[in-house]
């Protein structure tokens, strides 16, 4: 017989963009199961995600979901102590979906509920653990920078209490991921695959240096960083244009930009590829030196597919060791969007007694955090 696990037995339902994900947490932050359904196969041939096709998809998904994260955590509906959902932001017919549903589980099961903003999933990510350990306490004070498909932002979170410090004027550094290398022929969401297409350029590492706006990539292209003046703002629309220049003068040039299924471009594409993830990630690293300069911070978490990023996490790992914070990186299969990280946050809002009700929470598809 096994042992009863730790209360609260947590239930969470994301389902802010196109993924479906149903989560089991216990009341340690051990995540007991994880599902993530998605939905790519039904937006590919749009180039893009479908906003109605993924509210259709979240109901389609949802039971197999649902019942495949119960059955994997080994618990039946009704052992379920809470249940959570995100509220926002995102996707307005998307949310309703999961929201819909983690309101009405709560009301049936006469369960507590908690809304949990996607960003504070995302933000306390970094201290979950894989293979069904414990998450990790969370710092009193620590930075978090959250880097995803639709968000790049910086929060200062003292307390469990976050406020916004920065964020992207533009574009969000997973969307330039995605929009260059579409111009690639690569399928959304292209950040997993132009990362891995820029590691195999045959390109001279400058490494990281204190100065790491401009980072050269082979010498040939040099991508220049936003500065957005003194601010601690990002901004990545001016880079996505470089670069997207800068790959338009090589196919004029003669250069093959085709790397669809599994084609292979020519070596310059792969090139212009690596001075671009090389300027993304260096302001990154700018950005987190000027916050440095302005306040102390002794733990830097980082979360958001994005950080599943390469170069992101060497950089940001030298750039930790070199000024003395512990770095908090996502595990990667908490990195993308997941419902563990909902299951997550609501713990911690259970313990500090945040429930919500659930005929007063309504999705939002503009929310701010902090
Ligand atoms: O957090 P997430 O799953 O969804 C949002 O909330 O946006 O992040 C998805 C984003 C996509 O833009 C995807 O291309 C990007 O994260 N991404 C990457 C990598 N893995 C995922 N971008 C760059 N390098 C990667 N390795
Ligand atoms: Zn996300």
């Amino acid at each position: 017989m096994s042992l009863p696990r730790p209360a609260p037995l947590l239930l969470a339902v994301e389902t802010s963009c196109d993924d479906t994900a149903c989560a089991v947490l216990d009341g340690d932050g051990c995540v007991l199961a994880s599902v993530v359904s998605s939905q790519l196969a039904a937006h590919q041939p749009y180039g893009g995600v479908v906003p109605e096709i993924a509210s259709r998809e979240h109901l389609r998904n949802w039971p197999a979901t649902s019942a495949n994260a119960l059955a994997a955590a080994g618990v039946g509906v009704g052992e379920i102590d809470a249940v959570a959902a995100t509220r926002g932001p995102g996707l307005v017919g998307s949310l309703l979906v999961g929201l819909s549903l983690g309101k009405a589980l709560a009301y049936a099961l006469d369960r507590p509920f908690y809304a949990v903003h996607h960003l504070e999933g995302h933000l306390f990510s970094p201290f979950l653990r894989r293979n069904g350990e414990p998450a990790v306490p969370i710092p009193e004070h620590f930075v978090g920078l959250v880097v995803s498909g639709g968000h790049t932002a910086l929060f200062g979170v003292e307390h469990g209490v976050a406020t916004q410090l920065a964020a992207t004027r533009d574009d969000a550094m997973g969307e330039a991921f995605d929009k260059v290398g579409k111009r690639l022929g690569l399928p959304f969401p292209a950040g997993p695959v132009v990362d891995q297409l820029a590691d195999t350029a045959d390109t001279v590492d400058t490494g990281s240096t204190g100065n790491t706006v401009g980072t050269v990539a082979n010498g040939r292209y040099r991508f220049k960083t936003a500065r957005c003046g003194t601010a601690l703002d990002f901004s990545y629309s001016g880079l996505k244009t470089q670069t997207l220049r800068a790959l338009e003068r090589l196919e004029q040039a003669g250069g093959d930009l085709d790397f669809s299924a599994g084609r292979r471009g020519s070596d310059e594409a792969l090139e212009v590829l690596a001075a671009f993830r090389a300027s993304a990630v260096a302001q990154l690293v700018d950005r987190l030196e000027r916050l440095r300069r302005v306040r102390r911070f002794d733990c830097l978490a980082v979360s958001g597919g994005v950080a599943a990023n390469r170069l992101l996490r060497r950089r940001l790992g030298e750039w930790a060791a070199r000024r003395g914070v512990d770095l908090a990186l996502v595990p990667l299969e908490y990195s993308g969007d997941n419902a563990a990280m909902i299951a997550h946050a609501a713990l911690l809002r259970h313990r500090r007694g945040l429930a919500d009700d659930p005929r007063s929470i309504d999705a939002e598809s503009r929310l701010p955090l902090g």
